[in-house]
């Protein structure tokens, strides 16, 4: 594998010593950019710009000529899986992601098959191909997938949620049902998270955003077990380079020690759990990414300095922070605010990695 010119998330993401703190934001291809919004109206639709390689790497690169981010995202959207199963995703305008042929009865649900990534999903391998090549080695390339039960979430209710009733309902009256569901899915994620790496991401990220609606019983048997499943089956190193995880369980921090124990290197932290508090049970296991407020980005350049230092601080000094967002950057976020951050996180984070 060519060298990487700034390797900065890599190391961090192992608990390396770096020389700052690295940053990257969660969703930062998206419509809080202007020149986000006019491809997609050229594209004609979010899942255009998904499905078409060429436009998917412009708008990965995006927010790179902009900010000087350490790390590339590809762009794409966890729905990819359940839409190769045949599930019909679609966007409704305005109304989030739905699918057209939720799993509502038995028979859908034992005909089920896990997918081949390189066959209904050679797009999304495309893409990562042409982004690494539109990257040239200048920074590393984060491949995603959703957690399987976070898949099954929107796969079961057809769209996304707040209660999640038919999921849990399913979930307790019919757990072999429910479990079904997982194993398919826990596959699925796996090839597809390998034909990532194989096509050339640098780190993974499994985004479990749903978990934390679960009891603890429920988080540990219908999304730890699975997460760790799949860290298990992925590629450990490429080119003797290893691959880092990264495990993000929103609403997850009363679970960081089971979280720890999945096999990711790395894991994300939502803005309610403190990272000082989170760096002292888990932090000699893994190193965590986030937690800002995206809320903060709806402010001020002086608010948004203000913040960043909070939470550097929060996490404190040595190496195994990765900045980022709880969750995915808001639409209405003023682009300066963003530019501000980015340069407040590596200004003032020097002081926190002592020389290397
Ligand atoms: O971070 C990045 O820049 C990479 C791209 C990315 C997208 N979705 C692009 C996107 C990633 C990593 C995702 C993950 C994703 N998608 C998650 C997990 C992370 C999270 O936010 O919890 C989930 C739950 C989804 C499902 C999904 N896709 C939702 C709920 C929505 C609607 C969100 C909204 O703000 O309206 C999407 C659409 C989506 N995915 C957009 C983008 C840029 C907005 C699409 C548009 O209208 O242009």
């Amino acid at each position: 594998m060519a060298q990487l010119q700034n390797d900065v998330f890599l190391r961090a993401l192992l608990r390396k010593p770096t020389p700052y703190t690295p940053v990257w934001i969660m969703r930062q291809a998206g419509r809080y950019l202007p020149e986000y919004n006019k491809i997609r109206s050229q594209a004609g639709s979010f899942l255009n710009l998904c499905k078409n390689p060429e436009l998917a790497t412009e708008v990965t690169m995006q927010p790179l000529d902009r900010f000087n981010l350490d790390a590339a995202i590809l762009f794409s959207d966890i729905l990819t899986i359940p839409d190769a199963m045949g599930l019909g995703l679609y966007f409704a305008d305005g109304e989030g992601p739905k699918f057209e042929r939720p799993l509502r009865d038995e028979k859908q649900i034992e005909s089920l098959s896990a997918i081949d990534p390189n066959d209904q999903l050679a797009y999304v391998t495309d893409a990562v191909r042409s982004i690494k090549k539109a990257l040239g080695g200048r920074l590393p390339l984060i491949g995603f997938s959703g957690s399987p039960f976070t898949l099954a979430c929107y796969m079961i209710e057809g769209k996304g949620g707040t209660e999640f009733h038919r999921v849990k309902k399913m979930a307790y009256q019919r757990p072999d049902l429910f479990q079904k569901i997982l194993e398919v899915t826990s596959a699925s994620v796996i090839a597809y998270l390998n034909a990532q790496i194989q096509a050339g991401a640098d780190a993974v990220m499994i985004f479990d955003t749903w978990g934390g609606s679960l009891t603890p019983r429920a988080f540990k048997t219908f999304s730890c077990d699975n997460l760790k499943q799949i860290c298990h089956g992925l590629i450990r190193e490429v080119d003797g380079e290893v691959i880092p995880r990264v495990v993000f369980t929103k609403g997850g921090g009363q679970w960081l020690e089971a979280l720890a124990g999945t096999g990711a290197d790395a894991l994300g932290i939502d803005w309610s759990t403190d990272l000082g508090s989170a760096r002292a049970k888990v932090g000699d296991r893994v190193a965590l990414q986030g937690n800002m407020d995206p809320a903060v980005l709806l402010t001020n350049p002086d608010v948004v300095k203000k913040e960043v230092g909070n939470v550097l601080s929060d996490f404190g000094s040595g190496s195994g922070h990765v900045f980022n967002l709880g969750h995915g950057v808001s639409q209405f976020t003023p682009p300066e605010n963003v530019l501000e951050l980015v340069e407040a996180v590596h200004e003032q984070s020097r002081s926190y990695h002592p020389a290397v």
